[in-house]
């Protein structure tokens, strides 16, 4: 495990997502909900869709490709006509004013 900067804490601001490409090819979505981030894998497990394109709705991310909806704190699938495995989430903590993610 790791600790990277993925982006300043004012770059996502409350009750909003953004993709960050980070070292490693790895692109997360990191989300500011009630303050607090939350990264997870940004490309949707279903068929690679683009989940910060989606919308965000408290901690759900809905896909913005055929609607698959995401559980951001837990990496679960909340609602989907198939069952798809859990998108990988990361630990984070604001450090400095930065956004750190444990990769
Ligand atoms: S790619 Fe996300 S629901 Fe299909």
């Amino acid at each position: 495990m790791a600790k990277v900067i993925v982006c300043k804490q004012a770059d996502v601001q409350l009750g909003t997502m953004k993709a960050f490409a980070i070292e490693n090819g790895l692109e997360l979505v990191i989300a500011n909900i009630e303050n607090k981030f939350y990264a997870m894998n940004a490309t949707c497990n279903h068929a690679q869709g683009p989940l910060a394109e989606g919308t965000l709705e408290g901690s759900i991310i809905t896909c913005p490709w055929h609607g698959a909806k995401w559980d951001i704190t837990k990496g679960s699938l909340v609602e989907f006509a198939l069952d798809l495995d859990l998108e990988q989430t990361y630990e984070t903590a604001v450090e400095n004013g930065n956004v750190v993610v444990e990769v």
